[in-house]
């Protein structure tokens, strides 16, 4: 029986890098467990030049990636270059040739989702995307095969490193977010650019594919709310460290007001809660069912190796999938279904508000909240004079009914500034 498959990486970096380096020193030890001979024929890059950690034979390298999608020995596409216009093209013309395709990309996943799934179903070979989220954690799977008949509630997910390595230096060491983020950089977690990171732009494309996974609703990621952690200061750590939670990055999918919401931003968790002691750059996504309970996936998000070994398990299953010779069928189906637009969202709100200290000031703070419908919850004043601080915390109120008491709150006259707001997840109400 022929078990040998031809494989063309799209991408040679970190991920791709390592994941050529595994499949090329490790060949002989995959064969003997897997049965498979997976031979890396051909990588795309964009830079001749660029020295590589692996050696292959001369001329596998290419700078002309379509050429390799079109090579008839390639069996199996592996894109690892990001982005969505050119690797969502080749892609696309992999699996339009029949070929099964393995990726790492969320951005490409959450924007082109239902065109590449519609694309490799026609074809019948596999789309997997292990490594989209959560990096070396398995949770593609467990969602869309082993929870495949759970009614998922809510899935939160902590699915960015970098924020939550600079939130667990702010909280425990009192970190400004300038440092822990220059930090991060430093130890290689963020990007040179860590825009996507720090704004939450990266976890909402990966709170997007685990939303649309979870619901069986296909959620882009431009459907997803996102708040990022630029504006978070030590001081609101530490107040939330006094009232026994602590802020993490969060991306939120649930059910709710008969439609699904997905959102980023930054939460308030009580210290009891499984994700609250996830730190460092570690990642961990929490699935609550109304069958199974909670479940808890946690591990390491991102970095070569882990990520290589995701991406690696998919090569390996879409493999044994092309020597079956099977037509296989999607494992993921999406049905019409609403998205509820955040303004709709029931939300709990902590605010630290800057005031002057003289009298009637928490009457005037009292009726703006009072105005917008929203319901104060409990309320703390630090310090005195010109440096009072008055920390809210609110009931559940609509998001878009708090945003509505902020915008009464700025007509407050000695209200100096709305310093910070930040959304608590809790039991009550
Ligand atoms: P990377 O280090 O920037 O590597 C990208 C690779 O793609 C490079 O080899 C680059 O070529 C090549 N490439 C990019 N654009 C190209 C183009 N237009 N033409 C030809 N080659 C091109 O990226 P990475 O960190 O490995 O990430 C790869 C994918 O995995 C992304 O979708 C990312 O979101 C995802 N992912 C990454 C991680 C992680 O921890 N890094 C974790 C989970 C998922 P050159 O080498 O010549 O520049
Ligand atoms: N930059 C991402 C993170 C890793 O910090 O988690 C890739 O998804």
């Amino acid at each position: 029986m022929n078990t040998s498959i031809g494989i063309g990486v799209l991408g040679a970096g970190t991920v791709g890098g390592t994941l050529i380096t595994r499949l090329v020193e490790d060949r002989a030890a995959i064969a003997a467990k897997t049965g498979l001979d997976l031979r890396v024929l051909r990588v795309g890059v964009r830079d001749l030049g660029k020295e590589r950690s692996f050696s292959l034979e001369y001329g596998s390298v290419t700078g002309d990636l379509q050429s390799i999608v079109d090579d008839p020995d390639i069996d199996l596409v592996v894109e690892l270059m990001g982005g969505r216009e050119l690797a969502g093209d080749l892609v696309l013309a992999a699996l339009e040739a029949g070929k099964p395709v393995v990726t790492a990309n969320k951005e490409l996943v959450a924007s082109r989702g239902p065109e590449l799934i519609a694309a490799a179903e026609r074809s019948g070979v596999p789309l997997l995307f292990e490594a989209a989220v959560g990096g070396g954690i398995p949770i593609i799977r467990p969602l869309s095969e082993t929870l495949a008949g759970e009614p998922i509630d809510r899935v939160l997910g902590i699915v960015n490193g970098t924020t939550n390595f600079i939130l667990t230096r702010m909280a425990d060491d009192g970190a400004d977010y300038a440092d822990a983020l220059a930090e991060a950089q430093e130890l290689g977690y963020a990007e040179p650019d860590p825009t996507a990171d720090v704004s939450g732009a990266d976890a909402a494309a990966k709170a997007a594919i685990l939303a649309s996974l979870a619901f069986g609703t296909w959620v882009g990621i431009d459907d997803v709310y996102h708040e990022g952690i630029e504006t978070l200061s030590p001081i609101d750590m530490a107040f939330a460290a006094d009232f026994g939670y602590v802020v993490k990055l969060v991306g939120i999918a649930e059910r709710t007001g008969g439609g699904v919401s997905t959102r980023v931003h930054p939460v308030m968790i009580p210290t009891a809660h499984p994700l609250a002691s996830i730190r460092g750059a570690t990642n961990a996504i929490f699935i609550e069912g109304p069958s199974v309970g909670e479940l808890l996936f946690a591990g390491p998000g991102a970095g070569g190796d882990p990520t290589a070994t995701a991406v690696l398990g998919d090569v390996i299953d879409a493999a044994r999938e092309t020597l079956a010779g099977a037509q296989v069928s999607s494992r993921i189906r999406f049905s019409p279904g609403e998205l509820v637009p955040f303004g709709d969202v029931p939300t709990k709100w902590y605010l630290r508000l800057e005031v002057d200290d003289q009298p009637g000031v928490l009457a005037q703070v009292a009726s703006a909240f009072g105005d917008a419908g929203v319901s104060i919850k409990s309320v703390w004043q630090e310090g005195e004079g010109s440096e009072a601080l008055l920390l809210i915390v609110t009931h559940r109120a609509p998001e878009a009914a708090q945003r509505a008491a902020v915008d009464h709150l700025r007509k407050v006259k000695p209200l100096r500034n709305v310093a910070s707001i930040i959304r608590v997840e809790s039991e009550e109400p």
